[in-house]
């Protein structure tokens, strides 16, 4: 059986790239004579029988390509989780008379993928995406470039007020219990100290180091920490300890705690900054429209070959398939050995051979 119709959502934390892929995935079907039917709010789409389903052709993607966000909308919603949350997706996957469905998402919108197609033989392809960068098998996320270049501008406007007050700027990035973000971020802003969940970081020594810098005559320094960072001996920042539906708690607070312990322990004056949500926000940088390109036309392309159950991803500069089970198992983590210098707290400056 050829496939006529497909369904296509956005589900988890949105980013810059997913708009492309949805464009590209609608143009390359049409090329195929394939319908592509956008299901909106994620998961949530399957449940709500409100949420109208979206007829996607050329004039509605037309421009997408350079919106952030997701024009199908996203939610955290877990099937799993819902009283016959798997049979209602498959009974709108009849009623729709979709022929398969292709999921953009992270961990937990491309596990669910996952378990649909192992339990209930859903017939789905994954695209990764997510700012974090910590699926496995996939060297690439989408949204992760647009959020480094929100991390580095944001970090080049800070310098003027950091270097006129000469004061420390501690800048809170997101990536939760990966530090991918933080240390691409602190790499291309040249923050002069970066912690990582990866690796607990002792204050007294980022005391030291700030003390070193000041007294080399610098007049300010950026104290780059990812969400997830914890000092030795403490335990994770929480903004609430409540959980969503897939178990994660909200992380956050890092920032403002290392910006008093500085201020208390060096006598430094020290501000923090919280990035937050502006880092998955604005308009999807060049390499993000590109990736969106090549997974979206890919993902298309691995629904004609029937190889459900798989995710487009990128590795070592190809577009490849890989099975979505392998990239949402374990997760993908900083490599502290490789990539860090726990001793300055900056990427480690020793390269060739390896890939991040
Ligand atoms: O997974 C993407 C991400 O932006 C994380 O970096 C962050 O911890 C989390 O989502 C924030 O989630 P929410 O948008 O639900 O606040």
């Amino acid at each position: 059986m050829g496939l006529k119709r497909i369904g296509i959502l956005t589900g988890g934390g949105d980013c810059p790239g997913l708009n492309p892929s949805i464009k590209a995935v609608t143009k390359k079907a049409y090329e195929q004579k394939i319908e592509t039917i956008g299901l909106k709010e994620g998961w949530q789409a399957f449940i709500n029988d409100d949420l109208l389903p979206m007829h996607l052709n050329l004039d509605i993607v037309r421009h997408i390509d350079r919106q952030g966000g997701t024009i199908l909308g996203t939610s955290r919603t877990n099937p799993l989780k819902i009283e016959n949350g798997p049979k209602k997706v498959l009974d709108k996957m009849a009623k729709l008379k979709l022929d398969a469905l292709i999921c953009i998402g992270g961990e937990d919108t491309l596990g669910v993928a996952h378990k649909l197609y192992a339990e209930y033989g859903l017939n789905v392809v994954g695209i990764p995406k997510t700012i974090d960068k910590d699926l496995s098998a996939t060297d690439y996320c989408l949204g992760f470039s647009s959020a480094v270049e929100v991390i580095t501008d944001s970090i080049d406007a800070l310098r003027s007020t950091a270097e006129s007050h000469s004061r420390i700027f501690v800048v809170e990035v997101m990536g939760r219990h990966a530090g991918h973000l933080a240390l691409q971020g602190g790499i291309s802003s040249g923050a002069s100290v970066i912690l990582l969940p990866e690796h607990n970081f002792d204050i007294e020594h980022v005391c030291k180091l700030l003390i070193a810098r000041k007294d080399r005559g610098v007049r300010y320094s950026i104290v780059l920490a990812a969400e997830g960072a914890k000092a030795l001996g403490y335990d994770f920042s929480l903004l609430t300890k409540e959980r969503d539906a897939f178990g994660h708690v909200r992380l956050g607070g890092v920032g403002q705690w290392l910006a008093e312990e500085i201020e208390k322990q060096c006598g430094l004056e020290s501000r923090s900054v919280v990035l937050s949500h502006l880092q998955r926000g604005g308009k999807p940088c060049a390499y993000d429209r590109q990736m969106g390109f090549y997974f979206g036309v890919a993902a298309v392309e691995a629904l004609l070959k029937k190889r459900f159950g798989q995710m487009v991803a990128q590795r070592e500069g190809r577009v490849i398939l890989t099975p979505i089970k392998d990239a949402v198992e374990k997760l993908s983590y900083v490599n502290i050995e490789k990539f860090y210098d726990a001793s300055i707290y900056r990427a480690k400056q020793s390269i060739i051979g390896d890939i991040i």
